[in-house]
């Protein structure tokens, strides 16, 4: 269901042998994808990848720089075209299942020079929940106040977005997410330039969505947190390396095939032996 576009040759070879693919995922799963593959120009950015993300999970999307991941989150929402594949949120088709999504961007994409205040910023992801009516504004207004209450940023709700640290903007941007509502929250590199405080404030916050039923997908830098904090991880370098519970995928030889032997030998051994609590 993703635009037509002209048949190349990464679309052809993205089709070959999807036919084993065919069967729908768990109707459960928050966000599934068969044979997704994202192009910019000649060079598939993601290719022909597949991915079942459980329900109520923190998971956790790792791989190098340029591996595809945000590629993956922007064309799983259908901002970024998909050359070939299909995507099912909670077992539908993204047009039918999009509102029940809320995405948190990766940081460096936003213009913080927008001149906008934080409480505008949280109240946008409102809009779609409750419409423009004035009348509502108030109401409105409680709510994304509340949402800037639990990630700590009650106090600067009439600041300009631009006049904040990244690690406050990074704050806001997940009020807005919860400001949403949503079942399902797709976030790129939430803890990427943030402090340990906010680091654990911004946790705090998902694992209590995952508590509430909710589904948690995170695009993740830091190797050595991946253990405690999520319970699923996906590889991915282009291709799909691996999925499936961190306790059985976030292994030596997954990390190696990632990231092409990158990474030493002692590092790799010193993050997937250290135990985690997730
Ligand atoms: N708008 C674009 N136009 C052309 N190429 C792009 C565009 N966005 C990304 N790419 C390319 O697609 C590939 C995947 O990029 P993507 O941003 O998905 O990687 P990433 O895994 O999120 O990396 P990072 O860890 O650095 O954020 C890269 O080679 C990148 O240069
Ligand atoms: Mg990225």
């Amino acid at each position: 269901m993703g635009p037509r576009m002209t048949r190349s040759a990464v679309k052809i070879a993205a089709e070959d042998g999807q036919d084993l693919r065919a069967a729908m995922p768990p109707p459960d799963s928050p966000l599934a994808m068969r044979g997704m593959t994202v192009s910019y120009g000649e060079k598939p950015a993601v290719f022909s990848v597949d991915a079942t993300f459980p329900a109520r999970s923190m998971s956790a999307i790792i791989g190098p720089n340029g591996a595809g991941k945000s590629t993956l989150l922007k064309a799983s929402l259908g901002v970024i075209p998909r050359l070939s594949g299909e995507v099912w949120v909670f077992g539908k088709p993204l047009a039918q299942a999009r509102d029940r999504i809320a995405y948190v961007p990766q940081r460096a994409s936003v213009d913080w020079d927008f001149p906008t205040t934080v409480i505008d910023v949280v109240q946008m992801g409102l809009y779609r929940k409750v419409g423009l009516l004035g009348r509502l504004k108030g109401l409105m207004t409680a709510q994304a106040q509340a949402c800037l209450d639990r990630v700590g940023m009650a106090d600067f709700a009439h600041r300009q977005i631009g006049q904040l640290s990244g690690g406050q903007q990074q704050r806001v941007f997940l009020a807005r997410a919860l400001a949403q509502d949503a079942d399902l929250y797709l976030l790129d590199e939430p803890f990427a330039g943030v402090d340990a405080a906010t680091e654990r404030a911004i946790v705090d916050v998902l694992k209590l969505l995952k508590s509430e039923g909710k589904a948690v997908v995170a695009v993740h830098h830091d190797l050595s947190t991946v253990r405690d904090y999520f319970n699923y991880v996906f590889l991915i370098n282009v291709r799909r390396i691996a999925e499936g519970p961190a306790q059985t995928a976030f292994t030596a030889e997954n990390l190696n095939a990632t990231y092409g032997g990158r990474l030493s030998a002692t590092h790799i051994s010193e993050l997937t032996l250290s135990g985690g609590a997730a």
